[in-house]
């Protein structure tokens, strides 16, 4: 009989038990909803709602059980319904009737609440910790590549003379404002629905606050109705993860193509790559890649969930019973992918040679020249055009415009001076503003994301 059989005459049809049930994935809750059921039951005792013996042997009960689905004992059985009432089963099964006064005060509404909120809270935890680390990796990689010459590009062209180091801490303030996001959701969520009960509170002299502390939460939700049916925590996560996602995919792309042979600026180690089954040469991207392809499902998990939730009317609904597979999946994704950027990244070779003789195609000082013609008076359109002249000397020399001489860059225009230098060097050492490329700021830039790691241990 399910325990909440009394009104039904008949049992479920088997099929229905297999459609309802979220048992087979909300047991990993098990944990939070044993330290909720001990934390309520404990404000029970303290309430005087139930004794304080009675709070005991739920709670010794409740520790046993968990000591069982930990050791692999605990028996699942599907017409339990989820993890709630499978352990409200075995607990009285254990203790007897002491077990059915666990329940008082309460209903699965706000206790699947609380439990989802718990394990998503703790996510965004292990979230934050998760992105420091990949932080810390482009700041390491960045400290030994201030002055590593890596052709800047825009449209995927290049552009500009960069450091290498300076686009590693691009993708260090990416993940920062991922941090953050998982930060600000885990306090904007750390409120307590337990107490809650169905939808509307409880009769019964419960303290919310008391639990609030047992559990760790910042405060009680000041409205039950809501509380019940509010699945925002997971929304959130669920959108700070395919923001996460989307930010690794960028860097797992250009991973994908610094490690081609037309490009060569870095390869891959042969830890974090695998082979082909037939091309014995092969040497494939796959940890970059599937990084790139699992931002498929983890959009699909947010786009799911917010469908879920559109239009549900007050309060809970089954349909929310939808919320956790995804939220799960991206988790573990998420958490994997993040993971595993951080050791490809640190154990790959950068191929500086390359980077540099990349830097050296496409002539990318020549906005430099233009600036330089700029400054010694000349309308910007009339430099950009004796620019154009000198790249076009530098094509019909088969050379880079920051490989003419001095004497070749004067016979363009006479005002052209000995004080042009129009090397890769130069046009990175001087982009000095706020922010840039030039390595002092991108010392500062270091020295601004090792303060936030110190801060934020
Ligand atoms: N398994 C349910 C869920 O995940 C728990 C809450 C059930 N509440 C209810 N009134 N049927 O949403």
């Amino acid at each position: 009989m399910k325990l909440w059989g009394g009104r039904f005459s008949k049992q479920a049809a088997k099929l229905l038990d297999e459609f309802n049930a979220s048992l087979p994935f909300d047991k990993d809750l098990y944990l939070e909803d044993i330290e909720g059921s001990i934390a309520h039951s404990a404000m029970l005792a303290k309430q005087g709602i139930i004794t304080k013996e009675e709070a005991d042997k739920i709670k010794e009960g409740l520790l046993e059980i968990k000591k069982e689905i930990e050791n692999n004992e605990f028996k699942w059985d599907i017409s339990d319904e989820d993890i709630h009432m499978a352990i409200e089963k075995r607990l009285i099964e254990l203790i007897g009737d002491t077990g059915k006064k666990l329940h008082t005060a309460r209903s699965r509404n706000d206790q699947v609440a609380v439990d989802f909120r718990r394990w998503v809270l703790k996510k965004n935890i292990e979230f934050t910790k998760s992105i420091k680390e990949l932080i810390k990796t482009f700041v390491d990689i960045a400290k030994e590549h201030t002055n590593t010459l890596l052709p800047g590009m825009t449209h995927l062209q290049h552009a500009q003379p960069i450091s290498f180091g300076y686009h590693m801490l691009a993708y260090a303030s990416m993940f920062k404002r991922d941090y953050e996001r998982f930060k600000q959701s885990f306090e904007r969520n750390n409120i307590n629905p337990l107490g809650c009960a169905a939808l509307a509170g409880t009769p019964h002299n419960i303290d919310r606050f008391e639990t609030t502390k047992t559990l760790d939460f910042k405060e009680p939700s000041i409205n039950c109705l809501d509380t019940v049916s509010d699945r925002d925590f997971a929304l959130e996560i669920l959108f700070n993860i395919s923001m996460l996602i989307m930010h690794a995919s960028r860097i797992a792309e250009e991973m994908i193509i610094w490690s081609t042979s037309e490009f060569a600026f870095i390869t891959l180690s042969d830890e974090y790559s695998t082979g082909s089954s037939i091309m014995p040469q092969k040497k494939n991207p796959d940890v970059p890649e599937l990084i790139r392809g699992k931002t498929g499902r983890i959009y699909g998990n947010l786009m799911a969930l917010l469908t879920v939730m559109k239009g549900l009317p007050l309060a809970y609904n089954k349909d929310t019973q939808e919320d956790k597979e995804g939220v799960f999946d991206s988790v573990k994704n998420g958490l994997i992918s993040i993971e595993i950027l951080k050791e490809a990244l640190k154990t790959m070779t950068i191929n500086k040679e390359n980077m540099l003789k990349a830097t050296k195609k496409g002539h990318l000082t020549a906005t430099d020249l233009a600036d330089y013609l700029v400054n010694k008076g000349i309308p910007f359109r009339e430099a950009h055009h004796i620019t154009g002249r000198a790249v076009a000397l530098a094509e019909s020399k088969g050379a880079d415009l920051s490989e003419l001489s001095i004497n070749e860059l004067k016979s363009i225009d006479e005002r052209i001076g000995d004080d042009v230098n129009l090397t890769l060097e130069n046009s990175m050492n001087s982009r000095k503003s706020y922010g840039a490329t030039a390595p002092s700021r991108v010392k500062e830039q270091i020295e601004y994301f090792e303060k936030f790691l110190k801060e934020n241990k």
